[in-house]
């Protein structure tokens, strides 16, 4: 490397006397490896300001993207604990390391917590995240070459569901389910047809768009009949489900539901899976599925806070689902009010904490979400049904949980509204509904519906006290 260049992160490396390379360390793509003197501190403390920058923008942003939201105080502290540098593959008890009594302990907990929170017989905390646990699912009920019924991703399903995702992984092959427009759900006449026809091994029911509950109380005969397992994925919903807002498919006839313990469940970031089932095979086969399956180690520090996050959504996620499902609906109608194209308006635009808006006239989802993002509003594009190209998002996804966490209602949704409705159809500028957001988040920086309520939601904890040096 010339002397005086820069290194790729940005502080001087190889000037002067500093050595370039040691013992033949030549570096990557004209890098050196040795570090100038200072130069990784200034890296640590850039990491730092950046990840504060972030906390900063996002307490004085809307944040409207309907797979996120806030952890609370007490589960974060345990992100942090001596648990994230420990192992424990296998299940308590039954460990492959010395050291575990404590993590059997708050694991065997975290089940208990689960199986009650689900009202259900099964429980695996082991997936790191919900693809991970949808992996899982299909190691554990499926083998290579099996047809397994899905929905389409233009539909709304998740990319596990794909060919280049977890069902590709497995070697598994869709059966695509017939969808009604204008139901904005599965059409059961037709997929009966199609389930009869072709007989899938397993059916996977859930969404990553998912505004109205599946029909799987309406399929489970034809289920029976072809001899096929449900499967739901909850990751969006597992929250609402908890919390009594949404359906219970445990309980409508699925064998078992893998979940994110993220979004409207507001926990860390891990998954999990649940099942309601007498059939020890099955529950043999989902645990080897979970490990040593998909996981090795299954991030015990995540586990830990998961079980503080079921256990403060027993005590308040009943009143928290409730309001998100409330903030939803009040922000889709909110917009159509506004002129917006909101889906599904004739069915009530959505029973979870998602809305979809088409915004074609306003630009199309990519401009749109891009607008939104400067102004302020944390959105995502989205493929809505009927989209030409997968390349060109006809819509957006809108929602509630990170809003409803910090405590806003439909009076805020309202005002919500009233920054789309100024940005995107009167043609106020950016910078001045940048400030409008800003000003209403105001009020609403702090986490509810959790232990050591009214604590900051954005705060960075500086654990040190000081920049590294
Ligand atoms: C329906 C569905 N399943 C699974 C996942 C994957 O979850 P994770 O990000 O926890 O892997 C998502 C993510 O958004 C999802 O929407």
């Amino acid at each position: 490397m010339a002397p005086g260049r820069r290194g790729a992160l940005g502080a001087a490396a190889g000037d002067g006397d500093a050595p370039v390379s040691s013992s033949g360390n030549g570096g990557v793509g004209g890098t050196p490896l040795a570090p100038a003197p200072g130069e990784m501190a200034a890296t640590v403390a850039r990491v730092r300001s950046l990840v504060q920058r972030h906390s900063e923008r996002f307490e004085r942003s809307i944040p409207l993207i309907a797979s996120e939201n806030l952890l609370s105080p007490y589960a974060k502290e345990l992100l942090i604990s001596d648990f994230h540098s420990r192992y424990a593959e296998g299940l308590p008890g039954e460990r492959y390391y010395e050291g575990n009594e404590q993590v059997d302990q708050v694991e065997t907990l975290c089940l208990e917590l689960a199986r009650r929170l689900f009202r259900c017989s099964f429980a695996d905390v082991r997936p790191t995240s919900g693809t991970v646990a949808n992996l899982a699912v299909l190691k554990a009920l499926t083998e290579t070459g099996d047809l397994v019924g899905t929905s389409r991703l233009a539909d709304g399903a998740h990319i596990s569901s794909a060919s280049f995702g977890a069902f590709g992984l497995r070697g598994v092959k869709p059966v695509y389910y017939a969808w009604d427009e204008e139901r904005m759900t599965i059409d059961v006449a037709r997929t009966r047809e199609i389930l009869r026809a072709v007989r899938p091994k397993l059916c996977l029911f859930g969404l990553s768009l998912f505004l109205f509950p599946m029909p799987i109380d309406e399929l489970r005969p034809t289920l029976e009949e072809i001899g096929a397992r449900g499967w739901y994925d909850g990751a969006h919903v597992a929250g609402l489900i908890a919390g009594g807002e949404f359906q219970d498919p445990l309980h409508e006839g699925c064998v078992v539901m893998s979940a994110s313990t993220h979004k409207t469940l507001p926990g860390p970031q891990h998954g999990i899976l649940l099942g309601q089932t007498d059939d020890p095979e099955v529950v043999k086969k989902l645990q080897g599925g979970a490990f040593p399956g998909v996981t090795s180690n299954h991030h015990l520090n995540a586990m830990a806070a998961l079980a503080v996050s079921l256990a403060e959504h027993l005590e308040f996620g009943r009143e928290y689902a409730r309001r998100t499902v409330e903030n939803a609906h009040a922000l889709a109608q909110a917009l159509h009010d506004r002129g917006f194209d909101v889906l599904g308006a004739d069915l009530g635009f959505t029973r979870s904490h998602t809305i979809a808006v088409r915004v074609e006239r306003e630009g199309g989802g990519e401009a749109v979400a891009r607008k939104l993002a400067d102004a302020g509003i944390v959105a995502n594009k989205n493929l809505l049904p009927g989209d030409k190209s997968p390349k060109r998002p006809g819509g957006i996804r809108l929602g509630s949980p990170e809003v409803t966490r910090v405590g806003m209602g439909p009076k805020e949704m309202e005002r919500v509204a009233e920054l789309f409705d100024a940005l995107l159809h009167r043609g106020r500028p950016t910078e001045e509904v940048v400030r409008d957001a800003a000003e209403l988040k105001r009020g609403f920086t702090t986490l509810k519906y959790c232990f050591a309520a009214g604590e900051a939601a954005y705060r960075y904890y500086d654990l040190v006290g000081r920049p590294p040096a």
